[in-house]
């Protein structure tokens, strides 16, 4: 993993290398390093202390778990992910379920999506994207988020003092408040789940109905 994603942050579009570890791995998911084969533990919970449905946006979807997850809860799904490879195989693992399956890039968004999701969920995105492009990349969220709405980020808190050299860079708590500084915070929320190493958060805010939001710098 390391080798391709040095040659692609050497290169003009150091997000490349995503596509080219799943076009890699041949379908093969123990080739993909952040293949939980589930829904994430804090997405389940969120769900479970939330029971409205909606319209649901989920960001940098990779193999879709989280995605059928909320389809099987009732929202309706639009999941995207800048790999054509992970969504073709998204799609194919989730057949059944009713998703719209996007290939687009979290920096480049139509912007028919701004303000329509009640709930705009990222996993793991953030934390996998080079630090310079990932600030870019997370004033992208809150603009998606619809009034009342809710937007959920999840990743690896940094430790106090840790350097990473990444992928991925866990965030720090500065970092985790500036996703959302433009809506309500509701909670941040840290533990260890177990059998995984580190401490991850979950952050959620929710957008007071017709609090402007305009839209991100270029
Ligand atoms: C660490 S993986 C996490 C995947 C999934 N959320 C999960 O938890 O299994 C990061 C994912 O974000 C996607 N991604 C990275 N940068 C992106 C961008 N700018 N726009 C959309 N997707 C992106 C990658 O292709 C990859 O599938």
């Amino acid at each position: 993993m390391m080798k391709i994603f040095n040659r692609a942050l050497q290169s003009e579009e150091p997000l490349s290398w995503f596509e080219e570890l799943y076009q890699d791995s041949n379908r093969d998911r123990a080739m993909i390093p952040w293949d939980w084969r589930g829904p994430h533990p804090f997405v389940v919970d969120w769900a479970r202390e939330n029971k409205q449905v909606g319209k649901a946006l989920v960001v940098g979807c990779g193999l879709g778990e989280d995605a059928a997850f909320l389809s099987s809860l009732g929202w309706e799904v639009t999941a995207f992910d800048i790999s054509e490879t992970a969504i073709d195989w998204a799609k194919r693992i989730h057949n059944e379920s009713n998703i719209k399956w996007v290939v687009a890039n979290l920096l480049e968004l139509s912007d028919s999506w701004m303000g329509a999701f009640d709930l705009v969920l990222e996993v793991h995105i953030i934390q996998a994207i080079p630090k310079e492009i990932g600030q870019l990349a997370s004033n992208r969220l809150a603009p998606l988020v619809s009034d009342s709405g809710f937007l959920v980020c999840i990743g690896k808190l940094a430790e106090p003092k840790e350097d990473p050299e990444g992928p991925p860079w866990p965030l720090s708590m500065d970092e985790i408040e500036s996703i959302g500084k433009r809506l309500d915070n509701v909670e941040i929320h840290t533990s260890i789940i177990p059998g995984k190493e580190s401490t991850r958060y979950r952050a959620v805010w929710e957008k007071t109905p017709n609090q402007s939001l305009e839209k991100p710098p270029k």
